[in-house]
């Protein structure tokens, strides 16, 4: 089964990427034979972008994958982030050794900087470089990085850097499209949103009127809300969306959505129901 359709090229990297990918924070929640059938299920419906973080379940996440993807690395975009507290030169290098380790893989194709702390970018990118050039990792990126942190990267690291920004981004949650997005568009950065469906369900609930919008647009594709939610986010080409599912059903719906198309009047639509709202200092983040 190809799934050539839901593919997009990851940023600078020219890799061809699944559009729509597998989120794992709190997927430890999940008994772990279930967590890793859903993995599994999840690749076979082409959702081949797995992001994962040692964050997560204190590495428990990681280790969940690695049982997933076991005899299957190279189906999969393996995406992982260390966090700023270990963002050190020797700390990010020992981090991405104990990922790797939980992971049970000997390379990342992704490595994040989870969001910025105290240690000097200088720091990081230092580590960063030196993986690349041990083959450890294929490419690196940020994650809640504003217009001002991503200058500085590519001040540091130059054109082709970062890889990615992997930042909040959902149809009641629009700030990136201010000036975020426009940097990366700019740079040729992939944008990976994070927490595609949002924090609350009330777009998703056909009594409101925001969830009316979406529900008529889905009746008229035999889609759902979720699925044109997806889809909105992914208007953009250089954007990638990393639902966290373990349900089957929700892994399957999610999938749908590669192959939807919206028409520039629905997408009037959606954006006129969910406004992106006046640019805010900062950049929200959960
Ligand atoms: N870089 C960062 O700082 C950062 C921050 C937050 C998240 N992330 C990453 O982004 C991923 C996604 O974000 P998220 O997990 O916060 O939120 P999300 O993917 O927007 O939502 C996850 C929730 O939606 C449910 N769901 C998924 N598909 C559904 C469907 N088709 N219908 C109904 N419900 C559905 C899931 O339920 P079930 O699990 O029961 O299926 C889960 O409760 C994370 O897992 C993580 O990998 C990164």
């Amino acid at each position: 089964m190809t799934h050539e359709s839901t593919m997009r090229t990851f940023g600078p990297t020219r890799r061809r990427v699944a559009a729509i990918g597998q989120g794992t924070w709190k997927i430890e929640e999940t008994a772990a034979d279930s967590a890793t059938l859903s993995l599994r299920r999840g690749l076979d419906l082409g959702l081949t972008h797995i992001d994962t973080a040692e964050m997560y379940g204190s590495g428990a996440a990681e280790s969940i994958i690695a049982e997933a993807i076991a005899g299957r690395r190279d189906e999969v975009f393996l995406v992982s982030k260390v966090l700023p507290s270990n963002a050190s030169k020797r700390g990010t290098l020992a981090a991405c050794e104990k990922s790797l380790a939980r992971l049970r893989t000997d390379r990342l194709d992704c490595y994040l900087l989870h969001w910025r702390g105290a240690y000097r970018l200088e720091e990081t990118i230092a580590a960063f470089d030196s993986l690349v050039r041990d083959g450890k990792i294929l490419s690196w990126g940020v994650s809640n990085f504003e217009v001002a942190d991503l200058d500085e990267v590519a001040a540091i690291a130059g054109a082709g850097h970062p890889a990615c920004n992997q930042v909040l981004y959902h149809l009641q949650e629009r700030a990136i499209e201010h000036a975020v997005l426009p940097w990366c568009q700019r740079h040729g950065t992939a944008v990976v949103a994070y927490t595609p469906f949002g924090q609350s369900s009330s777009a998703f609930d056909p009594r409101t009127k925001q969830g009316k919008v979406l529900d008529e647009i889905a009746a008229a594709h035999q889609a759902t809300p979720r699925q044109v939610a997806l889809r909105f986010l992914l208007r953009h080409p250089e954007v990638f969306v990393i639902p966290k599912a373990s349900s089957i059903a929700h892994l399957a719906e999610n999938a749908g959505a590669a192959t939807l198309e919206l028409s520039a009047a629905e997408l009037a639509k959606i954006d006129a129901a969910f406004p992106r709202g006046r640019p805010r200092r900062g950049l929200p983040m959960i």
